[in-house]
């Protein structure tokens, strides 16, 4: 199993981006996680395709951005030219999920779903085919440093089913994100249930030194055996 680290930027120093970015890849981070939020789909308010692209040059992995905006189309054009890898939108976001995800797919990138703690998997059921990333959320979306929401973990478990079902039928790798609260110390658990990408957000960037974070991630993922 190959597991990938997305620090968020959510909670990176907004004054210095560009540094960030750079620093937290050279720590060793396998994605960037991009959070944008609208305060209208999320009671919050963060960046746009604007600030996505001034990172870009900075971004040496893939950008994962987690669109949190209501509605979705308007915005996956800008990302891709922004220099989005995977774009993520929320199903209850968008009209018509099946349109969205081609959309993104069209504009040359990865397309994953997002669900809500309450958002029950039987949405993937006609789109896991389309997609190349799920996005569990473990905290309802909006802020970063929330607890980790523990029943996540029997979710994780059957979307993992799902998703190893889909690929053998398939042959095509779909990831399985896991975002919010994820620390140190819950990292192992949260693989064992079937995550092989993890988004850390203040587990990275309140702790200072990111390359013992990251580290101390890695280092918990490898007492995870593999199922
Ligand atoms: C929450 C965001 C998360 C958040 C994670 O709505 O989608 O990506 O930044 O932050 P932590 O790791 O602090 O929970
Ligand atoms: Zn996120």
């Amino acid at each position: 199993m190959k597991y990938r680290i997305a620090p968020s930027l959510l909670s990176a120093d907004f004054a210095r981006l560009g540094d960030e970015t750079r620093n937290v890849i050279a720590a060793g981070a396998d994605f960037v996680h991009f959070d944008v939020m609208d305060n209208h789909y999320v009671p919050n308010l963060t960046v746009g395709p604007l600030v996505c692209q001034a990172i870009k040059p900075y971004a040496t992995v893939p950008i994962d951005v987690h669109l949190m905006v209501q509605p979705v189309d308007a915005l996956v054009g800008e990302f891709a030219k922004a220099g989005a890898t995977y774009i993520s939108f929320h199903p209850e976001a968008s009209r018509h999920i099946d349109r969205t995800v081609a959309l993104i797919r069209d504009c040359g990138c990865k397309p994953g779903l997002a669900l809500n703690p309450a958002t029950p998997l039987d949405c993937l059921d006609w789109v896991l085919d389309q997609v190349d990333l799920v996005l569990l959320m473990s905290v309802n979306p909006g802020f970063g440093g929330q607890a980790f929401i523990p029943h996540t973990l029997d979710k994780l478990r059957q979307a993992r089913a799902r998703i190893d079902a889909a690929q053998q039928r398939t042959g095509r790798e779909i990831l399985l994100e896991i975002d919010g609260g994820v620390k140190a110390d819950n990292i192992a658990a949260i693989a064992q249930a079937g995550a092989d990408t993890f988004v850390a957000g203040s587990a990275v960037f309140s702790g200072g030194d990111y390359m013992k974070t990251i580290g101390a991630l890695r280092t918990a993922l490898r007492s995870v055996s593999s199922h």
